[in-house]
């Protein structure tokens, strides 16, 4: 038996468009191995304009569309089609089990997303995010409005993308207590610094991130180390019990680095990586990020590009760490359907 999953994604952009594409060439596969068929029955972005179809809309005609003209609004007319309605509206209004937000990341407000999440738990929908505005500021609010209202919450793809560092520590390692976390949490700062070793200047290295869609939207979160240490407070405040704050973490960027420091780390055989870091000091949870010099030796020297790794050290297995992808279109459209798929099986 095939049951139907209805999504509205709010967004759709690099990470929305990456999930239409893995819907459209995975639906049937999907379907058969797991009884689940993902059905798009509304989107709505800021810039291209916004869909809503209860029976379903086309996600291969969405992506032809915004490839084609950069509107959504250019989709074939036809019965039952709204369009029109604001993030909001769509939210309140579609038939969507699930809503996907997938707007860009504000890490200082974490606006309008968290009013998006709200008015999905409201509404008795799901919410999905790769969004990390949202769990990085708001993760405690958000979990207990969730649970209040029977749906679930899931962002998966708020760290390391579609790598499951989240699922690894809630699932796989239950019954563990994780008393550090230690990882590469940031996609383009790891392949700055992979690019500046080759030679290349960071600002060349930085453009290349940006075009290959690693880079947030205002790359100042990435290279200042915002973004890493946005992440290292979901990680503390989901899998250690932490209160964090991002303001509270001891954050420091990539942003000075020059071509010179890169060559100086490589003559001491050692080179730089963007460390975030997680721990419990004087009963409260703590977070860093640090440009840090590691040796050839060291388990995350051998990370790179826009790979990301995490390390947890826990009481019963020691030290567990995960490599994967940490950034990119269909690696963060495949935490979506990670999530979407635990959503559906429960
Ligand atoms: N800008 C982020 C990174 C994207 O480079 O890691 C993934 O969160």
């Amino acid at each position: 038996m095939t049951i139907t999953h209805r999504i509205a994604l709010i967004g759709f952009g690099t990470v929305g468009q990456g999930l239409a594409e893995i819907l459209v060439d995975k639906g049937d596969s999907l379907e058969q191995q797991h009884g689940v068929r993902f059905q798009i029955v509304a989107v709505s972005d800021l810039l291209k304009g916004s869909l809503y179809q209860a029976t379903g809309l086309d996600a291969a005609a969405l992506l032809e569309v915004v490839r084609r003209t950069g509107k959504l609004e250019e989709y074939p007319v036809n019965r039952g089609l709204f369009t029109g309605l604001d993030s909001l509206e769509t939210i309140r209004r579609s038939n969507a089990d699930t809503v996907v937000e997938i707007s860009w990341t504000d890490v200082q407000t974490g606006q309008p997303a968290i009013d998006h999440v709200k008015a999905a738990f409201e509404n008795g929908k799901n919410a999905v995010l790769t969004n990390k505005g949202p769990v990085a500021l708001a993760y405690q609010e958000l979990a207990g409005l969730a649970a209040a209202q029977g749906v679930q919450f899931r962002f998966e793809g708020t760290v390391m993308s579609g790598t499951p560092a989240i699922r690894l520590a809630q699932r796989a390692l239950a019954g563990c207590t994780i008393s550090q976390i230690q990882g590469i949490l940031n996609g383009t700062t790891n392949y700055i610094l992979t690019q500046m070793e080759t030679g290349q200047s960071y600002a060349s290295a930085l453009a290349e991130a940006q075009r290959l869609g690693y880079a947030e939207a205002d790359p100042t979160a990435d290279v200042e180390g915002w973004d890493a240490a946005g992440k290292a407070v979901i990680l503390a405040n989901v899998l250690m019990g932490g209160d964090l704050q991002v303001a509270a973490v001891d954050r420091t960027g990539i942003s000075k680095l020059t071509l010179a420091d890169v060559d100086a780390a490589r003559a001491a055989g050692e080179r730089w990586k963007l460390i975030a870091k997680v721990w419990h000091s004087d009963g409260t949870t703590k977070a860093s990020v640090t440009p840090t010099r590691v040796p050839l030796s060291h388990p995350l020297a051998g990370v790179g590009g826009a790979v990301n790794a995490v390390t947890y050290t826990t009481d019963l297995l020691g030290d567990v760490t995960l490599v994967g992808p940490g950034a990119g279109r269909m690696e963060t459209g495949y935490a979506v359907l990670g999530d979407l798929l635990e959503i559906a099986r429960e």
